[in-house]
Formats: C-alpha cells, sequence, structure tokens
C-alpha cells in the first residue's frame, strides 16, 4: 500500500514538474571549454559560477564545464566557440595573441612584480581597451585572470641557461613563448598542453614549463619529476564568451552574469594560491623534487632583447606602458 502510494506521490511531483511550465527543460545550457582538470581551481570557480547563475536566473541558464580537453585542445575551442558551437572557454592568453597580437604585452616577462601585483592591473581597467577589440572576432574577453608563476620542470634540475643548453622544452604556442625559452638557453618546442606528457615520455621532450597546479594536475612529475624554480613568466588564462551569446542575455541577466562574473575571479584567485601550496605537497609526495638553491635572475640576461622585439608596434608600447605605470 505504502509503495503505492510513493509512486503515486513521485508521478504527481513528475507531473508538477512538467506542468510548471516545463521550467527545467527551458534552461539554456553554455558549453564551456577548459583544459585541465575538474579539480583546477579555474574549473572550480566556473562551476561556482553556474550554480549561482543558475540559482539567480530561475533556471534560466546553466554552463556545463567541460575539463581535460573533451571539447578540443585551447585553440580548437577558441574556434568553435567564434563559430559559436560552444559557448565559453578558459584558454590561454597566447591563443588570444593569435587573434590580436597585443596581447602578447601581457605575457612579457619582468611584468609584474607578484600574482597580487598581476590582479591589481588586471582590474585596474587598464585592459579594456584591449579586451573590446576582440569583438569584431565574433568573441567577448570577459577577464585575464591569475595562472601562476611558470618554472622549467625535466628529469634533472635546471640551475642555469647551461643546464638548459640544447633542452627541448614545451612551450605554449605563441612566437614570443618561443623567444623567452630560447633566450634562457633550450631549445623552444611549441605544443598544446595535452601531448606534453607524452612527449616527455617518449623523450620528444626533455622537460616543459609550467605551473605547480599544472605540474600536479596533470601528472607531469611522473615524467619530469625535477621542478625548478625558474620563475621566468606569469601568463594570464583568458575568459571568453561567443559575442551572440552574451547579447542574447536581457539586461537584467547580464547585470547578475557581470557580477557574479566579478566575484568567480576572485574566488579563482583566492584558490588558485592556496591550490598552489597544496600541489606542491602532494607531487612531492609522489616524488618531485622542487629546486629553489639558485639565483633565477640568471635565466634574465637575454630578455631586454625578447621585450624590444615583441614592442614592435605603437600599440603594443603603448599597452606595455600603461600597465608599467600601475606600481
Ligand atoms: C597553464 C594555463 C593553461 C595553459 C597551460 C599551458 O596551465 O593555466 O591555460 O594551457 O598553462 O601551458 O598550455
Amino acid at each position: 500500500m505504502k509503495k503505492v502510494l510513493l509512486g503515486s506521490l513521485v508521478l504527481l511531483f513528475a507531473f508538477a514538474l512538467v506542468a510548471c511550465g516545463g521550467k527545467k527543460s527551458k534552461t539554456q545550457v553554455w558549453k564551456l571549454a577548459f583544459n585541465q582538470s575538474i579539480e583546477h581551481p579555474q574549473a572550480q570557480g566556473l562551476l561556482w559560477l553556474s550554480d549561482e547563475f543558475y540559482k539567480a536566473t530561475d533556471g534560466a541558464y546553466r554552463i556545463e564545464v567541460n575539463p581535460n580537453e573533451l571539447l578540443g585542445n585551447q585553440q580548437e575551442s577558441l574556434e568553435s566557440l567564434q563559430n559559436g558551437v560552444i559557448q565559453m572557454a578558459i584558454v590561454g592568453n597566447p591563443i588570444v595573441e593569435a587573434v590580436n597580437p597585443d596581447f602578447a604585452v601581457l605575457a612579457l616577462p619582468g611584468l609584474y612584480g607578484n600574482a597580487e601585483h598581476q590582479e591589481e592591473i588586471y582590474k585596474s581597467g587598464v585592459l579594456n581597451e584591449l579586451f573590446a577589440t576582440t569583438v569584431k572576432n565574433n568573441f567577448y574577453t570577459l577577464a585575464a585572470i591569475h595562472s601562476g608563476v611558470r618554472n622549467i620542470f625535466a628529469k634533472k634540475p635546471v640551475r642555469s641557461p647551461a643546464d638548459l643548453k640544447g633542452m627541448k622544452i614545451r612551450v605554449q604556442q605563441s612566437q614570443l613563448m618561443i623567444d623567452v625559452i630560447n633566450a634562457m638557453g633550450a631549445v623552444a618546442v611549441p605544443m598544446s598542453q595535452g601531448e606534453v606528457y607524452t612527449a616527455i615520455q617518449q623523450g620528444v621532450l626533455d622537460g616543459a614549463e609550467n605551473n605547480e597546479v599544472t605540474y600536479y594536475q596533470l601528472k607531469h612529475y611522473e615524467v619530469a619529476p625535477v621542478f625548478s624554480y625558474t620563475r621566468h613568466l606569469m601568463i594570464p588564462d583568458i575568459i571568453v564568451i561567443n559575442k551572440d551569446v552574451y547579447d542574447s542575455l536581457s539586461p537584467e541577466h547580464k547585470a547578475i552574469f557581470d557580477r557574479l562574473m566579478k566575484e568567480t575571479i576572485d574566488r579563482v584567485f583566492a584558490n588558485f594560491l592556496e591550490q598552489v601550496t597544496q600541489s606542491k605537497e602532494a607531487a612531492a609526495a609522489k616524488g618531485a623534487t622542487f629546486i629553489d638553491d639558485f639565483d633565477s635572475s640568471v635565466f634574465n640576461k637575454n630578455f631586454a632583447g625578447v621585450i624590444t622585439k615583441t614592442l614592435n608596434t605603437p600599440s603594443k608600447k603603448k599597452l606595455y606602458n600603461a600597465i608599467k605605470a600601475i606600481r
């Protein structure tokens, strides 16, 4: 008897849901592409955004975070987003640099004193003009976000340019990244993130460079167990959204989205800094060694040339000077 009652109640509830105007089925699901694990602070931040946006819009929108390059690598994701196949993505700055070379300025060595200084710059409004340029490529640049400090990892310690001589080190796909790593003494090999583990394993690469979180999450310590604190770059990640999708929001929903996006960025930042420490400890527990007994500035001596080479247009120089003025 009880079972029958329960069954009827379930049926009634299901009917009520459908009768409620089918609100659930009206949810617009935005696909977001991400190239690392769902545990990553950025993925966690976007999951939070999805929940809050869903609640605040009464179930009108949800963001589906697709981790681990499920929707393609970062380059492919940005193309899908421009074509409207997916709606949002988090991509490395070098990927957006391919659309507008001025983005390269954000990845120049020595631009930021530390993570907090980088955040201050990103929140100052100094990048608004730069961000607005991507509208003509059918996407809005919503934010530049902290993505750690980059260091070299390999099978052996790297304390000087001499140690790096002849070593094939993977970089993100941009001329600036190639120039920086070559200037440090290595042989830069541009490649997408998802191929790095196997390439090191098979000896196609001698190592790569990244932050502690990515190093741990992508298990790169298994194939390159020595992480040397070269601290050579801080490259942001960029949150992007398809233009038509953002434009289709009502003014009210747009205001909610913008407010929540600001909070997401703060959360990602705080969570990232926490995860750096945790990732380092976790990688060390799995056998990784972290080398920090050398002067990392030995790698900087050729950076001035790279900066001059990159600042090859008035617009790049203008942006660089504007950023440099924020102290
Ligand atoms: C960082 C960054 C990613 C990027 C990666 C890379 O982890 O957060 O967006 O893909 O570096 O080196 O490709």
